[in-house]
């Protein structure tokens, strides 16, 4: 048991969820015709569009002796590996095609499966479902389907703008998310004149709710201390604003500001790529400043630079991790972190054993911190 009033030590396990859609590339990136490589939970993957643009996603090797299929030739349809030229259907990689057969040669060509995954494109990108190991002997079982769709940014009008950024960082999913999550480091990491100063730094007080999966930040008005919703506040002459912020496993980050008829919201996702490396990826959408030619753009800026705040921060992390040093995570301020690290521990659990997951919040929790 840990002293009361002492930090807890913890170590992060860098653990990476299967079981869940995760964004893989930028749908505007994948064209028809022409394969792309994507690594997911160091996963390797190869990325097209069939002939009728539905986004596909096979495992990059070929269950023959392991060749990269994106090197392959696609006609549309089928992939041929460009070893020994066997041939699967993108969408199921079911083999299709083994041209050394001959006539009199009775293997089963249509039991042989490339590795395939579900995918879907939404909100301007490509996701695929990496679902949980199968057994060994892969390469002959067919894909396995998703539980439900890929998650989706939350519109309340039907005329919106949509915008992504991305970022990578040298860091493990876990540290990415602990620090897309952190509500210490803004006074330190994100100060610009017109945003806010380390001056403004002032006690906060919010209130958490567990919500399946996950934990949410209860609607709430945004910090007086920050010009842009001060503006908005403004522009909407509206006289709340409130945002929602959910945070749900594996990795989600959706963020709700409404204001009178106007709204923004994101969905912003941390992705594993290996161990050491992750993604960030960020989708807005807005019906706010749609008139304004310089709107989006302006948007774009200051998230732009908020992306990269955080990035250039934990690169220099990655070097002080390098060295595995004890972390420690605080109250209130690292509470959100431990959430998480206890949501993802609950979630293991509960695959492990097959019984329902057991939620690590009993109730509403408010939390004090200063930023
Ligand atoms: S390695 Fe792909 S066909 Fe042989
Ligand atoms: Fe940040």
């Amino acid at each position: 048991m840990p002293e009361l009033g002492l930090p807890q030590r913890q170590a992060t396990d860098t653990l990476m969820l299967t079981g869940f859609w995760y964004r893989a590339l930028p749908a505007d990136r994948v064209h028809r015709n022409r394969l792309h490589k994507a690594t997911l939970l160091e996963i390797p993957l190869v990325i097209g569009r069939d002939a009728r643009n539905q986004p596909f996603a096979l495992r990059d090797a070929c269950p023959h002796r392991g060749m990269p299929l994106n090197d392959g030739k696609f006609d549309g349809e089928n992939l041929e590996c460009p070893y020994h030229g066997w041939q699967f259907d993108v969408h199921n990689g079911q083999c299709q095609l083994i041209p050394s057969l001959t006539s009199d040669q009775t293997l089963k060509v249509d039991r042989i499966y490339a590795g395939s995954y579900p995918c879907e494109e939404q909100d301007g990108f490509i996701w695929v479902y990496i679902p949980d190991p199968g057994p060994p002997g892969a390469g002959f079982t067919e894909p396995s389907e998703a539980p439900d769709a890929a998650p989706q940014i939350e519109k309340f009008t039907d005329k919106y703008k949509l915008a992504y950024l991305q970022a990578e960082m040298p860091v493990s999913i876990d540290h990415g998310i602990i620090g897309l999550m952190d509500p210490a480091h803004g006074p330190f990491v994100h100060q610009a004149w017109w945003w806010r100063t380390q001056h403004s730094i002032h006690e906060k007080k919010k209130n958490f709710e567990p919500i399946p999966n996950g934990f949410r930040m209860s609607a709430h008005t945004p910090s007086s201390n920050s010009a842009p919703y001060k503006l908005l506040r403004l522009y909407a002459d509206a006289d709340s604003i409130t945002t929602t912020i959910d945070f749900v496993l594996p990795n989600v980050r959706t963020e709700i500001i409404r204001a009178g008829k106007y709204w923004f919201s994101s969905l912003t996702t941390v992705t594993p790529i290996t161990r050491n490396q992750c993604r960030i990826d960020v989708v807005a959408a807005w019906n706010i400043f749609r008139w304004m030619p310089f709107g989006p753009e302006l948007l774009k800026f200051v998230f732009a630079k908020f992306v990269e705040q955080d990035r250039r921060t934990m690169e220099v992390q990655a070097e002080g991790l390098q060295h595995n040093p004890h972390l420690m995570l605080i109250d209130d301020a690292d509470r959100p972190a431990k959430w998480y690290f206890q949501l993802k521990a609950a979630y293991l659990e509960a695959k492990r054993t097959g019984a329902p997951m057991k939620h690590p919040m009993s109730g509403p929790v408010t939390l004090k911190w200063r930023s």
